[in-house]
């Protein structure tokens, strides 16, 4: 089960974002008016789609680097904090509601934060083709979840199909960080993160991670903390080529 975070941590004020539909706002994504067809008007914008294959991401920041994503990173102070946390990674955030990529590229055209890349569409579409096998060092889910009734559940984010397609883009020994105020939706998430043959929790099964790994910290997480909302956290590390090496014994 899933044990309470220590007291230093957390907890929520439930903001705007939970209360979207979680199909983009109608601000910046579409029509709103209810209409037959708006659904389809409301569709988040995506990059052009079936992407011959990854981009070639050292080519795109101009430097071979370790490599981090934030999914649904809506306010990026966790995307921007911690661009500046480790300058020597390159961070990927795909949102769809248009205005927050918007915000960081506006930052971004003064110069800052050359280590981020703000993507703009659904990171259910995108991320499989976006990133190549065993590519990534962190993958972050930050209160990924507006939906948290179970009527929702086919909305989640992190399905069984969503976890296979995080574990296989993570490097050996790169990590999960998800985090969220819901504890059921955590166990939820490590339900189907542990279930993939790859991934382990170092904690313990459906166990919450013992320290935040990173400093950054999202808006909401930020909101959380302000308001005493308990946050329940997880790591989930990439362990198979440790068994790997196990298996084949002692080097000759
Ligand atoms: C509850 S908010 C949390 C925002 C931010 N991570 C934080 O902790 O403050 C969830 C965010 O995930 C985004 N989101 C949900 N599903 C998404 C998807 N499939 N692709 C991209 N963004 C998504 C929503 O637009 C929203 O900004």
């Amino acid at each position: 089960m899933v044990e309470p975070a220590p007291p230093d941590h957390d907890a929520d004020a439930h903001d705007e974002d939970e209360h979207d539909d979680g199909h983009g706002d109608a601000g910046d994504d579409g029509a709103a008016d209810g209409s037959p067809g708006a659904w389809h008007a409301r569709m988040p914008k995506v990059l052009p789609t079936l992407l011959p294959g990854a981009p070639s991401w050292p080519a795109v920041f101009g430097r071979r680097a370790p490599l981090e994503v934030e999914l649904g990173f809506g306010r990026p102070h966790f995307l921007l904090e911690r661009s500046a946390e480790v300058p020597a990674h390159d961070l990927v955030g795909i949102e769809w509601k248009g205005r927050w990529p918007a915000a960081v590229h506006a930052r971004q055209a003064r110069g800052a934060f050359p280590n981020v890349r703000a993507l703009h569409g659904n990171a259910w579409l995108l991320f499989g083709s976006l990133f190549a096998p065993s590519s990534l060092t962190w993958i972050v889910l930050n209160f990924p979840d507006p939906w948290w009734k179970s009527k929702h559940q086919k909305r989640r984010i992190v399905s069984d199909a969503f976890a296979r397609l995080l574990a296989s883009r993570l490097a050996p020994g790169g990590r999960i960080l998800v985090q969220t105020d819901v504890a059921s939706l955590l166990e939820e998430y490590l339900a189907r993160l542990e279930a993939q043959p790859g991934l382990q929790n170092p904690a313990g099964p459906f166990r919450l991670a013992p320290r935040k790994p990173m400093t950054a910290s999202s808006h909401r997480e930020k909101r959380c903390r302000r308001d005493g909302v308990p946050i329940f956290r997880a790591v989930l590390e990439r362990v198979d080529y440790v068994d790997a090496a196990a298996k084949a014994g002692p080097a000759a």
